[in-house]
């Protein structure tokens, strides 16, 4: 009786790496090759997984994750105000915690012994998913073929060739990656940063130029930090964040052309897309300067940062997490109401907000009859508020 063969679970995503890479591991450890496509946004489950079984696959799974992705990684991005080096939206960094989670889930599910990848060796994608299994299981291996073979992208077109694998012809130039919250392009031309990006960088959002000279007007309901509604119309995160994503691509809102650290020590240049995700930041911003005090919100930027950081440098599923998130959640609690937000020639102006439990009180801040600020108190609070001030002038002069 033949020894039932050892299993891995490969993260597939159709493309020219992953697809060499069934082979590749399959003669390399004469294991069975799972393949796992997830979708988490834009992506052609059954052609994709058609592909993995013709490249070789004992198995093709799939994995619709797109509303887990909303709701455990993006919103909870959104509320925290997460935006890397104050550009980057994390579209990428925060699908790959997803990815080694459902790598997990098969693997253990198959009994595989490891899970495979095929991020490089010069990224911060090889980091997040290498630290994402390590948290989750730290007892199940994790290869990364394309790290670890050498080959350049003609010697795997070769490899292909020899095995008649049958590989998309129709690749973009650039290396990208796509999920609800965003697109990534990098490589080809867009690695010297001198040059203005090709237009055929691009692909969800029209260059100012071709956009509508009349803006659009958007309301944005958001509850506890979660955009419910937009223009009085109840809808699901994965709808909401498609349907931002087409108007504000629309009227090109949402490119990012960003010179970024990279974990691994690297300085790289990488166009993004992501104008569901800028228009929601501005938004949620915005509620944000109704409903929070200012020591909140000014602690809150700090915290946006470090949550940035976390995400970009694959500490998803760690303790540091959990703890941000808790402190998060709580700023979230009265950050509820609706913005108004245009959208105009490639811009994303906040121009309204308005919040049940506002801070912001008209008849404290008016200048009008109304006025209930007491005036005559202004000027106790300054007499003691300017003491030291005095006392240091008087007694150090100079
Ligand atoms: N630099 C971005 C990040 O680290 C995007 C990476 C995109 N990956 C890709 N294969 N194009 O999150």
């Amino acid at each position: 009786m033949a020894m039932a063969k050892e299993k891995i679970v490969l993260a597939y995503s159709g493309g020219l790496d992953t697809s060499v890479a069934v082979p590749w591991l399959m003669e390399e450890y004469g294991a069975d090759i799972i393949t796992l496509t997830i979708d988490l946004g834009m992506v052609d489950l059954p052609a994709i997984r058609e592909r993995a079984l013709q490249v070789g696959a004992a198995k093709a799974l799939t994995v619709d994750g797109r509303e887990t992705l909303v709701n455990e990684f993006l919103f909870p991005s959104l509320q925290a105000g997460a935006i890397y080096e104050e550009q980057y939206p994390l579209a990428t960094a925060l699908g790959r915690p997803l990815i080694a989670r459902y790598l997990v889930e098969a693997a253990r599910a198959e009994g595989a012994y490891a899970v495979a990848h095929g991020c490089t060796g010069k990224g911060n994608d090889q980091v997040r998913i290498d630290v994402g299994v390590a948290a989750l299981a730290p007892d199940l291996k994790v290869i990364a073929p394309i790290r670890d073979w050498g080959m350049s992208r003609d010697d795997e077109i070769e490899y292909a060739q020899a095995r008649n694998l049958p590989i998309n012809a129709s690749q973009s130039r650039f290396s990208v990656d796509e999920n609800l919250w965003g697109r990534s392009a990098e490589a080809g031309e867009l690695e010297d940063p001198w040059r203005e990006p090709p237009e055929d960088a691009y692909s969800w959002t029209r260059p100012v130029g071709e956009t509508p000279d009349t803006p659009a007007y958007l309301e944005i309901h958001f509850e506890q930090g979660i955009p419910t509604a937009v223009d009085g119309e109840s809808m699901a995160g994965t709808d909401l964040i498609r349907h931002l994503n087409a108007l504000a691509g629309e009227h090109g809102v949402g490119r990012v052309d960003h010179l970024e650290n990279r974990l691994v020590g690297i300085k790289s240049r990488e166009v993004y897309e992501t104008p569901a995700a800028v228009t929601l930041h501005a938004a949620h911003k915005a509620l944000e300067t109704l409903t929070l005090s200012k020591e909140q919100a000014r602690t809150k930027v700090r915290i946006a940062q470090e949550y940035a950081d976390m995400v970009y440098n694959g500490l998803w599923f760690t303790h540091h997490r959990n703890d941000l998130d808790a402190y998060i959640r709580s700023t979230q609690r009265y950050v509820t109401g609706d913005v108004r937000v245009k959208l105009h020639q490639g811009t994303c102006t906040v121009v309204g907000r308005r919040a049940p439990q506002a801070l912001y009180q008209h008849q404290l801040a008016t200048y009008d009859r109304e006025d209930q600020f007491d005036h005559a108190a202004a000027a106790g609070f300054i007499n003691i508020y300017g003491l030291p001030v005095r006392t240091q002038n008087q007694t150090q002069p100079e």
